[in-house]
């Protein structure tokens, strides 16, 4: 199996994400380490530890990440995810999964200096910018960063910006330049991971106290994306990039120049992907373009299945 870090701001798609890295035998899941976006640091956190201790991992560390972007305020999307970054099913119970004494820097740390690992991050990329600006000499050492970020068309927070790269433009551009291998699975891609009536009622299916969990998130996440965007079904955006790692067959990439738009007036956290070859300038990165429907839906739901 792929030895994986997933760094996630859960958020119900991250939540999903985790599950599926959690119990997929392709992958090797080190340790979860967090980041501010959907919601605060410590909302994240402490819904990564109560994802974890639902999938009865208790041996994974989740450690904590940046609470703010690198240079810029903050934007949580309490409008998606609601006001616990995780609402749906109500928890008042303490997760039995521990914070790890450790920060997500350390743990990132710890993991990349004596091997090789995949770095598949869906939330805003400063924990990764900071990293790589701070341990340069540890780049080495990540295999592949698969990000679900950015989008080859239009965003869902501004005009032209996906929400992980708006939150922190300044990251993701770090990031894309460092020369790590960069794979983007951006909305382009995961808005063919729709949870359709058909997928809910597969984990209604699975009947166990998790499926109904995960079926709950699901029908929250579906609400408000109704309510927002208009949209029929929620795109569950964030396991697409470890299901691109776990068999890249469910996830076709091509190659193209991909640049982070961080001064634009109106553009700023744009993904410029060149899918045409306009500028001459070399593919620097892997653009996810297709989604194998079936295939996905299937991993997901043996994730979960598996889980009880
Ligand atoms: C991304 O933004 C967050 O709301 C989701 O968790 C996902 O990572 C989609 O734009
Ligand atoms: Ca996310």
């Amino acid at each position: 199996p792929t030895p994986l870090v997933l760094d996630c701001d859960p958020g119900h798609d991250d939540a999903m994400a985790i599950l599926l890295a959690v119990a997929d035998p392709a992958v090797d899941l080190l340790a979860v380490t967090t980041v501010a976006g959907n919601q605060t640091v410590d909302k994240c956190t402490l819904n990564a530890r109560r994802v974890l201790s639902l999938a009865g991992a208790s041996g994974i560390p989740v450690a904590r990440g940046a609470d703010r972007p690198l240079v810029r305020r903050l934007r949580i999307a309490d409008d998606v995810h609601g006001q616990t970054g995780l609402d749906g099913p109500l928890f008042t119970d303490e997760p039995s999964v521990p914070e790890s004494p450790y920060s997500a820097h350390e743990v990132l740390v710890d993991v990349l200096r004596t091997r090789s690992v995949t770095i598949v991050a869906t939330g805003a990329l400063t924990n990764i910018a900071r990293l790589l600006s701070e341990e340069p000499g540890l780049a080495a050492n990540i295999t592949e960063i698969v990000w679900m970020g950015g989008s080859t068309d239009r965003g869902n927070i501004a005009p032209l910006a996906e929400a992980n790269a708006y939150v922190d433009p300044d990251a993701a551009d770090l990031v894309v330049r460092s020369g790590v291998p960069f794979t983007m699975c951006g909305l382009n891609v995961t808005h063919q991971a729709l949870v359709t009536e058909e997928v809910l009622e597969r984990f209604d299916r699975i009947g166990t106290p998790l499926a109904r969990v995960c079926s709950e998130w699901m029908t929250f996440f579906a609400s408000t994306y109704r309510d927002l965007f208009g949209f029929e079904a929620p795109p569950l955006h964030d396991p697409a990039a470890v299901a691109r790692v776990i068999d890249p067959a469910i996830v076709r990439c091509i190659e193209a120049n991909l640049v982070i738009e961080t001064q634009g007036e109106w553009t700023s956290g744009a993904t410029v992907v060149d899918l045409d070859g306009y500028t001459g300038r070399p593919a620097n990165a892997r653009i996810a373009v297709e989604l194998d429907q079936d295939a996905f839906w299937d991993r997901i739901v043996a994730a979960v299945t598996a889980l009880s």
